[in-house]
């Protein structure tokens, strides 16, 4: 039987080429919303989506991207990219969907020579809140997760 996955912020540019794989791939039936179809800060509603659809998978690539942004419109931000995530991911708990969370490599300074990974330190350059939130996201939600089920899984690119 086909799998279902459901990706959020298929307009956006990382979600199209996420779209263009998995349309190809015979394994899956896609499921595309738009920022149109739901706004991700609206968690009635971004339940009553999943339940309706009961996906398998579900990958978030919904954020607001602009640390300019970001940093002059902190609760806009905090609602998007921290909250939404959190409740996305809780909701994905309770219905036992695989959620895959995409988010930012911005969190490190560049400094090191070879490749980052989730262990290194994260320090974030100048007074730069806005990522501060973006850094808020992985602690907050890996709480919720539980990793002997391999359920949740965070990227950062
Ligand atoms: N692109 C890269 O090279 C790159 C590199 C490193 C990390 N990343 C990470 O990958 C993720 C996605 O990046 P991206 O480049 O694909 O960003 P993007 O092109 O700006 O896409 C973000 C999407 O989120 C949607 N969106 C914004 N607010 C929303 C809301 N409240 N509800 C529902 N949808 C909403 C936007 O729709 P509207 O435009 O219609 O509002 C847009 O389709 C981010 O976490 C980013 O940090 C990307």
């Amino acid at each position: 039987m086909k799998k279902k996955i459901l990706v959020f912020g298929v307009t956006g540019l990382l979600g199209t080429s996420i779209e263009k794989i998995f349309k190809k791939d015979k394994n899956y039936k896609f499921i595309g919303c738009s920022h149109r179809d739901i706004d991700i800060t609206n968690h009635k509603k971004l339940k009553k989506l999943l339940q309706k659809h009961r996906p398998n998978f579900v990958i978030n690539t919904v954020a607001l991207i602009g640390i300019n942004f970001c940093e002059k419109n902190p609760e806009k931000t905090m609602n998007v990219n921290a909250f939404s995530v959190y409740n996305l991911a809780k909701i994905c708990k309770s219905l036992n969907i695989t959620l895959v969370q995409i988010s930012t490599h911005a969190v490190f300074d560049g400094i090191k020579k070879k490749p980052y990974d989730e262990n290194d330190a994260t320090n974030t350059c100048g007074d730069n809140t806005g990522i501060a939130f973006v850094e808020w996201i992985p602690l907050r939600w890996l709480s919720l997760s539980e990793p002997q089920e391999n359920k949740y899984l965070y990227y950062q690119i």
